[in-house]
């Protein structure tokens, strides 16, 4: 067995948890189930990222204490987890001893080796802000926005990080190694990146300005700059479980890749004597309206919301079947309920319950054998083993989208078969060939939804389930076994009747 390390990305608890959040959860989750259905022994981290200048701020706006305000938006995030059906392994927080130490343990190791030095960091500082600002910060005018007050170019001592030192070896290393970001494109950009010198890091922030982080070991009069904290996180959590570093992914969005992810942290874990994640995955973003879903934009969905009013499955199925790993996608509750009612509501939620429905009327609710199937029995099998192979191919390169819109047709045909067949009119004749081909049809839509089943495992965890247990399957093998045409439901119980999604009353209806 394989070890399969995953991680996703560590929250900021600024704000609270929103669609952007639960999407690159619910996306790992997808692929440490898949994994996991695979024959892996998936450890799959997740966490929050919870020093730094902006926790700081927010929880002194709320007039709290930056551990207490932390403890609390922490736990929201952790809280959502369970509500969305994430199977993560562990979960990690940048205030807890076990990171901490590690990550004074990398700095005193890089100050050691020379790696980190002290110098003087000089910049243009806003007060109000408590921040240094970017040209990119100016107004066209070279004025500084209002929001910042004051702004006065300060000098400061400050640590740094050779980062310079290792760019030849990094554009070498994403060189040898072209397809270590996905998707591909991403790649490119860091290149581009990487064609301009890189400055050496400025790791610290002076006691006096920002108390909220990890001292450095070295100079106590300092701490760690936020990001060189919370990247460690990856490591820290595993540093005492042999075997797991290093991580095979680490799942984020695009607006952390370039310097955080691609130029910051393998550099650090190279200065560091450590080996590199095998690999980045680079989600896209959810947008409302063409801009990006945010905590301070103010346009962020609750996920909690949804959850409650249509179940984790349906918000998972959503995200998943929505975005294209790597690009960006919209959100609005128009989309989400056109795919609730016609893939979920009707597609399938109808076509299980109508299978439950006919098998008790017309077998007396267990699975009957299949006869010799004709041309409508072969037409859906072969459907199968090319929706099959094409679903697991789909998977090993994430494009989940695809696959869902291949299973969901294949869905669409068993509907198609139904109609065909029409049970219902079989089991008014007294043509023992009817009757045959009744058993055989009935047979073959219960098998052709277990096989659905099974392969929204790692989507819909929660609905695969339940249609497996109104069926009366018991799965047993891999998830590559169960996925193969047989005959295992024959003799089996189905359920009285179950409604996976029922419809949502629209708008108008509902209670105020
Ligand atoms: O960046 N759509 O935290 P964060 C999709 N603490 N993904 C989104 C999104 C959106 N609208 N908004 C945010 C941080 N995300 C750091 C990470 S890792 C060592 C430290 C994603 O709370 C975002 O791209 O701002 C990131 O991957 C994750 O949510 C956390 O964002
Ligand atoms: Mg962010």
């Amino acid at each position: 067995m394989a070890d399969f390390y995953i991680t996703t990305a560590i929250d900021y608890v600024n704000g609270s948890p929103h669609i952007g959040h639960a999407y690159e959860k619910v996306l790992t989750d997808v692929i440490a189930r898949h994994r996991r259905l695979m024959g892996d022994r998936v450890h799959f981290l997740t966490g929050t990222d919870e020093h730094g200048q902006k926790v700081q701020q927010t929880a002194r706006a709320r007039g709290v204490a930056p551990q207490a305000f932390a403890d609390e938006v922490s736990a929201e995030f952790r809280a959502l987890l369970p509500r969305l059906e994430i199977s993560n392994d562990d979960f990690i927080r940048t205030t807890e001893e076990r990171h901490k130490r590690v990550v004074r343990d990398i700095l005193q190791r890089l100050f050691d080796k020379g790696d980190i030095y002290k110098g003087e960091y000089r910049g243009f500082y806003s007060t109000r802000q408590e921040q240094f600002l970017q040209g990119k910060d100016r107004n066209p005018d070279g004025t500084w926005p209002e929001i910042f007050g004051e702004v006065s170019e300060i000098v400061e001592p400050n640590y740094f990080f050779r980062l310079r030192d290792h760019q030849a070896w990094l554009v070498d290393f994403l060189k040898a190694n072209d397809r270590y970001i996905f998707p591909q494109f991403r790649q490119r950009q860091v290149m581009e990146f990487l064609k301009e010198p890189l400055n050496d890091l400025c790791i610290s922030r002076p006691r006096e300005r920002l108390e909220w982080g990890i001292p450095l070991p070295f100079d106590p009069g300092f701490v760690t700059y936020v990001w060189f904290d919370a990247l460690v996180n990856y490591y820290s959590a595993v540093a005492d479980r042999p075997g797991l570093w290093p991580a095979n992914w680490h799942v984020i969005g695009k607006d952390i890749l370039v310097p955080p992810h691609a130029v910051y942290w393998p550099i650090m874990l190279r200065a560091a004597g450590l080996e590199l994640p095998k690999g980045i995955l680079v989600h896209g973003w959810w947008l409302t309206a063409g801009s990006k879903m945010s905590k301070s934009a103010g346009n962020a969905l609750n996920p909690l919301d949804l959850i409650g009013e249509f179940g984790p499955d349906a918000l998972r199925y959503f995200l998943i079947r929505e975005m294209n790993v790597g690009q960006d996608g919209d959100f609005s509750r128009e989309l989400f309920l056109v795919r609730y009612n016609s893939d979920l509501a009707n597609d399938l939620g109808n076509l299980v319950n109508r299978s439950l429905n006919m098998t008790n009327r017309f077998s007396g609710g267990t699975v009957p054998a299949a006869g010799v199937g004709a041309q409508a029995e072969d037409e859906v099998r072969a459907l199968w083993e090319a929706t099959r192979s094409e679903y697991l191919a789909l998977f090993e390169q994430f494009q989940f989208h695809t696959a869902l819109e291949r299973l969901f047709a294949f869905v669409r045909s068993i509907n198609a078969y139904v109609e065909k067949r029409a049970p219902w009119k079989l089991g008014k004749s007294t043509d023992p060939a009817d009757r045959a081909l009744l058993e055989t049809s009935l047979a073959t839509i219960a098998e052709a939804l277990r096989l659905a089943s099974v392969a929204l495992r790692p989507v819909m965890p929660g609905a695969s389930a339940k249609m497996a247990a109104v069926l009366g399957s018991t799965p047993r093998g891999t998830w590559t076994e169960e996925l193969a045409w047989g005959d295992s439901l024959v003799g089996s119980r189905v359920a009285a009747s179950l409604v996976l999604f029922p419809r949502p009353l629209p708008a108008a209806d509902k209670a105020p």
